[in-house]
């Protein structure tokens, strides 16, 4: 695990772009794994600050979102499909037939998760994912567990994570309780893995994430055993790291 500090949130967000950016260079078809949430808008604003001036051309890219709510359809502000449209999708040349996030609008978890298993799998899995964390150790819905779940699957959200997330919506109440997220195995299967973190909320988890001892009570703590990990974190969210 590679652990690179950056000044802020500006920082961090360009850092993380550059990795991004460097990865559709070198391969203008790259499967890259996204993920939603504060963290990633910043540099998702990068990329797209790239494509505008002709540095970066998403004609091939192909993507896969790490996870959606259960139930939301896809035009749902509050949805993950609609999070990536206005956030990226819709301000570059990515061909939206290439972008893919799992289909919440689909009720029947069991098939919605298989049929999205089935597509990572048969592309080879991801050349490059990009993660956040959550401020329980959380990477995509996969929360903290007795044991590392594998394919995409149908999560019960935990009070802490819709706490979080209510920030996003009208009325707690309004927080989807389930999500289908890719599991932690598919994540491991990327060639590489990108982690970004801000902010002193999440000084807790970057530590049990990089530190900690690898365990499902972290799902991000088994991180440490991928070979091609970077973390990039702010000053806040690496404060309590030994570095
Ligand atoms: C969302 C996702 C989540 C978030 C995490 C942090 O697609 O995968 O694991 O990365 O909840 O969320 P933010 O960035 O809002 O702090």
């Amino acid at each position: 695990m590679k652990i690179r500090r950056a000044k802020d949130y500006a920082d961090m967000s360009r850092k993380a772009a550059n990795i991004i950016s460097a990865q559709i260079i070198l391969k203008p078809c790259a499967r890259i794994g996204l993920a939603t949430g504060s963290t990633p808008i910043g540099a998702y604003q990068q990329l797209i600050d790239w494509y505008r001036k002709d540095d970066l051309d998403f004609a091939e890219v192909v993507t896969y979102n790490l996870d959606e709510y259960r139930g939301l359809a896809h035009d749902d502000p509050q949805s993950y499909h609609y999070f990536m449209r206005k956030n990226l999708f819709d301000h570059v040349n990515i061909d939206l037939a290439n972008t893919h996030v799992p289909d919440g609008s689909n009720l029947d978890a069991e098939a919605a998760c298989a049929e999205y298993d089935a597509m990572v799998k048969a592309e080879g899995y991801m050349d490059l994912q990009l993660l956040g964390i959550g401020n329980n150790g959380h990477i995509g819905f996969n929360e903290p567990d007795e044991v590392f779940s594998k394919g995409t699957h149908c999560v019960d959200l935990t009070e802490s994570t819709i706490q979080a997330n209510s920030r996003l919506f009208d009325r707690p109440e309004d927080v989807p309780r389930q999500a289908y997220t890719m599991g932690v195995q598919t994540i491991m299967h990327a060639r590489s893995i990108l982690v970004i973190a801000n902010g002193d909320a999440k000084a807790q988890a970057v530590y049990d994430m990089c530190f900690g001892p690898v365990t499902p009570r972290v799902p991000a703590s088994i991180l440490q055993l991928h070979t091609n990990c970077t973390v990039i974190a702010d000053e806040a969210a690496l404060a309590l790291c030994p570095l």
